[in-house]
């Protein structure tokens, strides 16, 4: 024929791949190929069968039917380590490492170096430096893992992965814990890896993320292939209506309500907060929240966001100021008396303040309920089951049944069931940090039409977030942080996003 020869990249192939689950065909005959040099992304609903594919990639679940072959050579890892040893690396959806030990003992977990027959701390720790610096962070490699925020922990998993020889890194929702700049930063060394010549497979619920750095897009839909296409040549409408399964136009006519549309009731405050604060942690801060109405809170990661609800909600205790609750003085010292003052929240860290793995569906469902009601009036058996299909349905929460153990769902869907957790006791105040983190583009149109649909009945909701298109859609009023302290509030004609994005940035909207 003449033409040019095309040299056949293929890094990676699955042909074929199955795997089933009790009462789920996770992935039904996938096709996947990864090409040296690319970022591909791996894009679906929550539950669609991405983390699956990657786990079965990785050694941590084996295939039922299909072949995998990288470079050519047949494979079926074991094993993530044998995986590993094959030149497949791997960052998790959850941070995977152990917290208490040092980060320079998290990089090298599993393959110390060794000197004559005992680990050698400081080649570790230089190598471990080394690591980190190829992501250009420093770090104290001698501290414990838990000392660093989550953002932290998840580019130590990163550089962790990236030092072994690898030929695949395969990262599965690495994003959704960072901020910009973190993730600036993990672009530009996936851009360099992906130079020397590496394979990169990706998961983002982002599509920003995708559109900015994804070569090609791999869709799966109920765990079957949907196709395969070059970034450049799918359109979102055309990404996100593969995704769902409907055509562009209904995706186009998904709902796009403006909680600040609505005009918040002008009643009593539910939570009322002067001075408020943690000496050693945040504020002080004034707040208050009304029956019927939203309030944001905006601010970079370690902004003191989250410092904030878990001072209202008992986690932590303030050590100053007055916290009113339906215009009483109140002392908010444990959770559960959080949950008894009809208080509600989602918190950011579903693993290790949320889900309660090994209980089923239907259990972490009612927990807050229940808990509300006082252990000794029990919700009855049939009680139970009606309100977790109610939820299940309504959130759509992919499982077979309720009582599936809430670990076995995908990330997106474990997120889904804490939130109808917290529905179903139906509190006067509900706190969302970060409520839609790691689920899919229609799961986040959906959370967003609730939280319009709660706030119109009367909730009062206390919403943080690190998009600020949803802050800016969700929110009557913004309250913005910066290193801990409160330095600007926003609403009415001033909550617009460059008004936003400068209080955060420069902070001179003092309330
Ligand atoms: N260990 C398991 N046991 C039983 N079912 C499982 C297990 N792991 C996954 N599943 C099921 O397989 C299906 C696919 O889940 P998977 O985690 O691959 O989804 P995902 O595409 O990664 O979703 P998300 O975007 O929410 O992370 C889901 O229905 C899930 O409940
Ligand atoms: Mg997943």
């Amino acid at each position: 024929m003449g033409g040019p020869i095309v040299l056949d990249l293929s890094l990676l192939e699955l042909r074929g791949i199955t795997k089933s689950f009790p009462g789920v065909l996770a992935l039904d005959n996938v096709d996947f190929t990864l090409r040296a040099g690319e970022v591909h992304a791996l894009m679906g609903e929550n539950g669609a069968g991405k983390s699956t594919l990657i786990k079965v990639l990785t050694g941590v679940y084996q295939r039922d039917g299909g072949t995998a072959t990288l470079l050519g050579r047949s494979i079926s890892p074991k094993t993530p380590l044998d995986a590993q040893s094959l030149g497949i690396s791997t960052v998790y959806q959850e941070v995977n490492l152990i917290p208490t030990l040092s980060v320079a003992e998290n990089i090298f977990l599993g393959r110390e170096p060794t000197r004559l027959g005992n680990i050698d701390w400081r080649a570790m720790k230089t190598g471990a430096a080394e690591a980190l610096a190829r992501l250009d962070i420093v770090l104290n490699v001698n501290e414990t893992l838990s000392s660093y925020s989550i953002a932290i922990q998840q580019m130590v998993a990163i550089a962790r992965a990236v030092d072994i020889k690898a030929k695949v890194l395969v990262l599965d929702e690495p994003t959704s814990s960072l901020d910009k700049d973190e993730v600036a930063q993990l672009f530009q060394v996936m851009r360099k890896l992906k130079s020397e010549g590496l394979g990169i497979l990706f998961v983002s619920h982002f599509l920003d993320q995708i559109y900015e750095i994804s070569d090609r897009i791999t869709v799966l839909r109920n765990g079957k292939l949907v196709g395969e296409f070059p970034t450049s040549e799918l359109s979102r409408l055309q990404l996100v209506s593969k995704m769902i399964g409907k055509d562009e136009a209904a995706v186009a006519s998904m709902s796009d309500h403006r909680v600040s549309d609505l005009s918040p009731n002008l009643g009593e405050p539910v939570v009322s907060a002067k001075q408020f604060g943690k000496r050693s942690k945040v504020g002080p801060v004034d707040l208050e929240i009304c029956k019927g109405e939203v309030l944001g809170l905006a601010g970079l990661l370690g902004s003191g966001r989250t410092e904030i609800a878990q001072l209202l909600f008992g986690i932590d205790k303030p050590d100053q100021g007055t916290l009113k609750v339906d215009g009483t003085d109140t002392q908010v010292n444990s959770p559960r008396k959080a949950i008894r003052l009809g208080f509600g929240f989602l918190s950011e860290d579903r693993k290790h303040a949320g889900i309660i793995p090994n209980l089923s569906i239907r259990e972490n469902i009612v927990l807050a309920l229940q808990a509300n009601r006082g252990w000794l009036r029990k919700i009855s058996f049939s009680q139970q089951q009606e309100l977790a299909d109610r939820y299940i349905k309504a959130l759509k929460i992919a499982t077979p049944d309720a009582d599936k153990p809430i670990g076995q769902l995908s990330g997106g869907n474990q997120q889904k069931v804490l939130l109808a957790r917290w529905l179903a006791s139906q509190p006067k105040l509900l706190i969302l940090d970060e409520p839609t983190r790691g689920v899919d583009v229609g799961a986040k149109a959906e959370i967003e039409g609730l939280v319009y649909q709660l706030c119109a009945d009367g909730m009062a909701i206390l919403f943080i977030s690190s998009e600020l298109d949803e802050v800016l859609r969700d929110s009557h009023r913004v309250i913005v942080m910066r290193d801990r302290k409160k330095v600007g509030e926003l609403s009415g004609e001033h909550l617009t996003s460059n008004e936003l994005m400068n209080t955060i940035a420069a902070g001179d909207h003092l309330a």
